[in-house]
């Protein structure tokens, strides 16, 4: 298998899961620009939602207008530069626990992975649950980790690289909040999927495990990457 949609002609899907900051999105992108694939960053999608509930004045208890927001979503939507901020990330992973809102997002994310944008062969897909919930059929899963103390040096690098001063503790404890709230929560939980590749990043960058996963992806990867389905 080199990354080609399968004999079937369905898509070819690769899920990239893991908590924040732990290199998944820079790995999807470059994966998905290598073998020329859609990209979609599932996060933002539930940024997007807490975007819009700031928007119409709602809570962090407010399912209703969070579930519509998520119905109503779309591409463009993705694209509002206030998406990263940290309070957009808190809220996010609190709407991200709402059933409503992640049985509306599953659609959406189903239907990119099915009909991949711009005629695109197929797709990565980056996020918490797309091995387990979104697309457990996917050709190749990855699940991408690193230790806290990894994840949050990365996290501060970045807010210093786009000119923002940030407290190492305040960025630690907010990473910890936020990792304990995505595992616990009890709709598609952060967690490996039984099928998937768990790489761990603390001592790689991003470089080396883009390497990595494109040997496991091209069939170059010596021992042991899971078959794609129906191979
Ligand atoms: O990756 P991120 O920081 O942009 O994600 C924002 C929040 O969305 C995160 O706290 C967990 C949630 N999320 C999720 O529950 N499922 C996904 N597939 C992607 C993100």
């Amino acid at each position: 298998m080199s990354g080609t949609a399968d004999a079937g002609g369905r898509p070819l899907v690769i899920a990239v899961d893991g908590p924040a900051a732990a290199g998944k999105g820079t790995l999807a992108r470059r994966l998905a620009r290598h073998l020329g694939l859609a990209h979609l960053d599932t996060g933002r999608l539930y940024r997007a939602v807490a975007l819009k509930l700031i928007a119409a004045g709602g809570g962090a208890a407010d399912e209703a207008t969070a579930a519509r927001a998520a119905a109503g979503l779309v591409a463009e939507d993705l694209e509002d530069p206030r998406l990263r901020e940290e309070e957009v990330g808190q809220l996010a992973s609190r709407v991200a626990a709402m059933p409503g809102v992640r049985a509306a997002l599953l659609a959406f994310q189903r239907r990119f992975a099915a009909a991949p944008p711009g005629g695109a062969r197929g797709a990565v897909l980056d996020g918490r649950d797309i091995g387990t919930a979104v697309c457990p059929d996917a050709a190749f899963k990855f699940f991408v980790t690193a230790s806290l103390e990894a994840r949050a040096g990365r996290r501060l690098k970045e807010l210093a690289e786009g000119g923002a001063s940030a407290d190492r503790g305040a960025v630690l404890a907010d990473m910890a909040k936020r990792d304990r709230r995505d595992e616990a929560r009890a709709h598609a939980p952060l967690k490996p999927a039984e099928d998937a590749i768990v790489l761990d990043t603390t001592e790689l960058d991003a470089d080396a495990v883009f390497a990595r996963v494109l040997a496991l992806v091209e069939g170059r990867g010596g021992a042991g990457p899971r078959r794609p389905r129906g191979a």
